[in-house]
């Protein structure tokens, strides 16, 4: 059996068909639905009240129980989302009404920011335009979301497509922390332990009363590069549709091994750039998100690298966090058809909203994918950064990496990648360049630009390397195999004495291209 055969085998999905492509066109039919709503609580509408689907603001049984009065939490949000909010204090006001269990919430970071980070014009277009806008689309939740949300689980596939309009709709009720049971999650027993948060509560407090710069940054993001266009009937991004689709390898250990050791596969053309970045330069490609298990990782906290700011400047990415449950080790998210709304300058605590994006391509959204895979977190696992030369290791990332780039219908898109889970994650780029590489070149993807991210040691090597291989003809069975003896291949050097990944492959691949030189 050749090895593209048993690979497909591998590949094969854990697919749930009935939670399978969920998709929310809205017709004038479900328009309606609101008034004849069925009321039982396995149903399929946006009253649905179970463990596989989000459990919706609107619900019928979405209540609150005083002095064992029931009352309807959706009806109390249509009270409160009809007034006028002028000010912090009366946002804060609604905020406590939706949530009748949270005790003096803190939204001292709120305050602050709106009283020290903007100006009295930004003030007043909040208040007395974006917010107005923002109630309304609240509203229409039971009309402009109809249909139950599957949530998605662990080990099954399934997606889930939106529309931009459903989406901003579902962001305005995570502003307002409507969505129930989501504030907090942190123990195993809490129905939705291991859901990323949704509402905006962790963006609201503050540990020293104040708004903590990148915190007010992403309220920029938030409310004056998204809402502030999303909210306009007439925004082209509102009919907009993205998907969510999670996707699961099946797994097989040993067999993997002998998988990617003995395959044959040419490695694709690798392209590597210095400057520029994913989300700029690599317009209409498959961009890779640096993620966390936690889809979106801190972009509701204090987070602020690739990842949160990729969420931030896309603010629709957001949403997933409201039904995708963490990823397991081969698992993904891919996001197709995300818009981007803000310009950013900075990274990490120089982090900066720069007004909206304007691209005379703002329509490339449409054909890109974000693929959301999450590197080993060395700082937080039971393993240190030098255990990511164990074999098991480089399976576990390849793993991963292949389970985002092996897309039979996205084969001529190129992928654009870079240092995936060497920043925060602490890896090392030498190591996860080549599993990325291998990891695209196995699943047949046209070619891979890596953005260096101004790492321009790296990028040398890296070219060197390139061109290494390529004179070798190197396959990915090579490759792989190269990586997974390094470790103890170099066990009794000293450390300061050790090759580095790149040196080791050098021993390797270098000396066949002298000899074959030699006979020539
Ligand atoms: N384009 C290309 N490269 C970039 C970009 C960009 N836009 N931004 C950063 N880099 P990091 P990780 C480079 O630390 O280690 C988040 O909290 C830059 O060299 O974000 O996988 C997630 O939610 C940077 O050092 O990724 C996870 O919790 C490197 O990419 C965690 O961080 C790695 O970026 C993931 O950490």
């Amino acid at each position: 059996m050749s090895y593209q055969t048993t690979l497909n085998t591998w590949v094969k999905r854990k697919r749930d068909d009935s939670i399978q492509h969920n998709s929310y066109n809205v017709t004038p039919e479900q328009n309606n639905s609101e008034k004849k709503t069925p009321r039982k609580i396995g149903d399929n509408t946006s009253n649905a009240w179970n463990s596989t689907h989000v459990k919706l603001p609107c619900s019928v049984h979405n209540v609150h129980y005083n002095k064992l009065k029931r009352l309807s939490k959706w009806y109390m949000m249509k009270t409160v989302l009809a007034q006028k909010i002028s000010s912090t204090c009366d946002f804060q006001d609604a905020v406590s009404a939706f949530n009748p269990t949270w005790e003096n919430p803190d939204m001292d970071a709120l305050h602050d920011f709106f009283s020290c980070y903007v100006t009295p014009e930004e003030h007043k277009k909040f208040f007395e335009d974006i917010l107005p806008r923002s109630q309304k689309m609240a509203l229409s939740l039971p009309n402009t979301c109809p249909q139950a949300i599957p949530l998605l689980r662990q080990q099954k596939e399934a997606s889930v497509s939106l529309t931009g309009e459903q989406i901003a709709c579902l962001i305005i009720h995570a502003m307002f922390c409507t969505f129930p049971k989501r504030n907090k999650a942190k123990d195993p027993k809490d129905e939705y332990y291991g859901f990323p948060s949704i509402n905006f509560n962790t963006l609201y407090r503050s540990l020293d009363n104040s708004c903590h710069p990148n915190i007010a940054e992403k309220f920029k993001c938030l409310f004056f590069g998204y809402l502030d266009q999303i909210t306009r009937p007439d925004d082209f991004r509102r009919d907009n549709v993205v998907t969510f689709e999670r996707r699961v390898l099946e797994i097989d250990g040993q067999d993997d091994i002998k998988m990617w050791s003995q395959s044959k596969k040419a490695l694709i053309p690798l392209t590597v750039r210095v400057d520029g970045n994913i989300e700029d330069d690599a317009l209409r490609s498959c961009q890779v998100d640096f993620a966390n298990k936690i889809v979106g990782g801190g972009v509701l906290g204090r987070g602020c690298v690739q990842e949160e700011i990729r969420f931030l400047i896309s603010p629709e990415c957001i949403i997933s966090r409201l039904f995708t449950e963490s990823l397991q080790d081969d698992e993904c998210l891919l996001i197709r058809g995300a818009a981007r709304y803000s310009n950013y300058t900075g990274y990490g605590d120089t982090f900066k909203y720069n007004g909206k994006y304007e691209h005379a391509d703002c329509n490339s959204h449409v054909e890109e994918e974000i693929i959301v895979i999450d590197a080993l977190n060395f700082p937080k696992s039971k393993y240190s950064p030098r255990d990511q030369y164990r074999p098991n290791l480089i399976l576990r990332e390849l793993q991963k990496a292949y389970c985002g780039f092996e897309r039979p219908h996205f084969k001529n898109k190129t992928i654009a990648t870079g240092n995936w889970g060497c920043g925060v994650f602490g890896g090392n780029r030498q190591l996860k360049s080549m599993i990325q590489w291998i990891a695209a070149s196995e699943a047949g993807r046209k070619d891979m630009i890596y953005f260096a991210y101004g790492d321009s040691k790296l990028v040398g090597e890296l070219q060197d390397m390139v061109q290494l291989l390529t004179n070798a003809n190197a396959t990915v069975g090579d490759v792989y195999c190269c990586l997974t003896s390094y470790r103890d291949q170099v066990r009794d050097i000293r450390d300061e004495d050790k090759p580095t990944i790149f040196q080791y492959m050098k021993t390797l691949f270098g000396p066949i291209n002298v000899q074959m030189d030699e006979t020539q």
